[in-house]
């Protein structure tokens, strides 16, 4: 069964017919071709997929597309303003990345953590006093990089953070 939806997907606006059981991942991918949110597990383990939805990051393998008609998506493609993110900035500045497949989800899923530090958000080892290295290790703890990058990303992250 087909569906007519909008998706929102970093400023600009697509409408297209889609098989309900279409995810957004798949639909940005392969119906619109935008192909920085990755697949790695296509199954919500790995965070290769993470957008942001209404500012909040999500992991679009998970997400039906019909479920998300009228959604605003912002992708690591639409995040640099004119010049890059402060987290493309430190991600690049740091070396935060070996293949780079993982690289838009981490970049995307720092955007948010930032904010949520930002905001006062506690995680899950906030209670316990830790620091900010710690903090990001937990925020991020969704990205998986087989690379094994993370040394690197924290440092990249703990940066956007204080600028
Ligand atoms: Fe979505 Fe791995 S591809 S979490
Ligand atoms: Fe290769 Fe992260 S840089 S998977």
């Amino acid at each position: 069964m087909d569906a007519d939806i909008t998706l929102r997907v970093d400023g600009v606006e697509h409408r297209l017919t889609v098989d309900t059981r279409t995810t957004v991942l798949d639909a940005l991918r392969e119906r619109l071709g935008i192909t920085s949110p990755k697949k790695g597990c296509d199954h919500g383990q790995c965070g290769a997929c993470t957008v942001l939805l209404e500012g909040r990051r999500v992991n679009s393998c998970l997400m039906p597309a019909v479920a998300h008609d009228g959604a605003d998506l912002r992708t690591a493609d639409g995040l640099a303003d004119g010049e890059p993110h402060p987290v493309q900035r430190g991600f690049v500045e740091h070396d935060a990345f070996q293949c780079g497949y993982c690289t838009p989800g981490q970049v995307v899923s720092a955007v948010a953590a930032v904010d949520e530090l930002h905001a006062g958000e506690p995680s899950a080892v906030t209670d316990r006093g830790a620091d900010l290295a710690e903090e990001i290790r937990e925020r991020m703890s969704g990205n998986i990089c087989r690379c094994g990058a993370y040394a690197n990303i924290v440092r990249a992250v703990e940066e956007a953070v204080t600028r």
